[in-house]
């Protein structure tokens, strides 16, 4: 029987779990996380840590055998997780450390893409660097974002108009040379999700579009992610086919430099793993990158497992490998999803709230993240982050919608929605 590790214990890797205990192979799966995830907690062996080190790794994975691993949050891969994976013989779905960089560093992502060749599709964008005059007129005639680098859980991003009004708001004191500025840019966002076996063989998730701010309207901070959408015949109605071969064929140039970029400072192996690509597509529609994720989305990748057709724990196998030679294939209905999250997110609560689930809500449809169960009294309670999501399948947008908002009101607590 395999023995599967997978890393995190969010609601993405709960959905992770599930599609792997799916499978028509048998499997033992472990999991390392940081919280008691109770869908998590009954399918396999959890064990909960405040943070996932690479010495609680080494530890675990000198008293168990594992045939490979999964990481899902940034994290594990920005501390070298996969490298310590890899240097013991597991197989890791997640990059090295060294191609993590793609999203752990904004500068070090913005940088590659001018370097390969793709800068057309990066933003106008300074690096701070300490020049105070040289932001300011960079600022003056344009719309700004400020991105602080390193990882900030989608809240280390600054939007002028949104966040600031203008840029003597920002605290310049406040700055080091790690921030960039970027030109704003109007329009649609989505997620070009695609994976890779670390010999540069890929294959392409359809688009999806996540929502980041927090409230209605997109007001409020922006967050991890409070939900995604997809429409049906695996589409988003501001694309069309040259948009989506666009940002399918950037995601693929940014692997294949990344494995030469390995290559070269002698890593093995390439890029192996899932790459996430951000676009936005402005009004007078052009493709830009607005950065990349270095692991599936969280929602997006519950959305898109969900609609995977294909034996995920087989997938697996392919890609750790080394050899990834079948087609993804998903269903093609629509699909919306929503997560519920504690009053005060994306503030951290240390208050846990009572989670009330209406038994006539279809439980496939509702993905634990960071809640505990009270196991004698089977109840649910909220934890700091995101709690619930929730999602749906349809013929439309529309119909999602409808069914979503629908059920949803089966779900009480202290918790928030958009
Ligand atoms: P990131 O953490 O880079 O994904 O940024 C978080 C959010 O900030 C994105 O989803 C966008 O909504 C916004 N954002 C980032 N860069 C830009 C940009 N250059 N122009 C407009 N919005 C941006
Ligand atoms: N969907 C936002 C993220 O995964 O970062």
């Amino acid at each position: 029987m395999l023995n599967i590790l997978v890393i995190g214990s969010g609601a993405r890797e709960a959905m992770i779990v599930r599609k792997l205990s799916e499978s028509k192979q048998n499997s033992n799966i472990y999991c390392l996380g940081t919280s008691r995830n109770p869908y998590i907690d009954k399918k396999t062996n959890l064990y909960v840590h405040d943070f996932i080190l690479t010495d609680i790794v080494l530890k675990f994975i000198n008293e168990n055998l594992i045939d490979f691993a999964i990481i899902g949050p940034e994290v594990p891969l920005r501390d070298g997780i996969s490298n310590l994976l890899e240097n013991n013989d597991i197989p890791c779905i997640g990059p090295l450390k060294i191609y993590a960089q793609i999203e752990t560093s904004k500068i070090f992502a913005r940088k590659f893409i001018d370097k390969i060749g793709l800068s057309n599709y990066s933003p106008n964008y300074i690096v701070f660097n300490n020049n105070y005059e040289k932001i300011k007129s960079f600022s003056e005639s344009k719309k700004i974002v400020v991105k602080y680098d390193g990882l900030h859980s989608g809240k280390g991003v600054k939007v002028q108009g949104v966040d600031f009004n203008d840029f003597s708001e920002i605290d310049i004191s406040n700055i080091n040379d790690n921030v960039i500025f970027e030109e704003k840019l109007e329009g649609e966002e989505f997620s070009l999700i695609s994976v890779t076996d670390g010999n540069g063989r890929i294959q392409h998730f359809p688009p999806i579009q996540d929502y980041k701010r927090l409230l209605n309207n997109d007001l409020g901070p922006n967050t991890g992610s409070m939900g995604c959408l997809i429409n049906n015949n695996n589409s988003l109605d501001f694309l069309n086919e040259n948009d989506i071969f666009l940002a399918e064929k950037i995601n693929k140039q940014i692997i294949d430099n990344l494995n030469s970029f390995g290559k070269i400072k002698n890593y093995r192996p390439g890029y192996r793993g899932f790459i996430y690509g951000s676009y936005i597509k402005t009004k007078d529609d052009k493709l830009y990158i607005i950065e990349f994720n270095c692991r599936l989305g969280d929602p997006e990748g519950i959305i898109l497992l969900n609609m995977l057709k294909n034996d995920f724990l087989e997938l697996c196998l392919e890609l750790t490998s080394g050899y990834l030679k079948t087609d993804l294939e998903f269903r093609k209905n629509a699909s919306l999803g929503v997560y519920l999250v504690p009053k005060n997110y994306p503030k951290k609560t240390y208050e846990k709230y009572d989670i009330y689930i209406n038994k006539s809500l279809n439980k496939q449809n509702i993905v634990y993240g960071n809640v505990e169960e009270d196991i004698k009294e089977l109840h649910l309670y909220s934890l700091s982050s995101r709690s619930l999501f929730y999602f749906v399948e349809g013929t439309s947008i529309l119909d999602c919608r409808n069914k979503l908002y629908n059920d949803i009101k089966l779900v009480n607590g202290n918790l928030h929605y958009r």
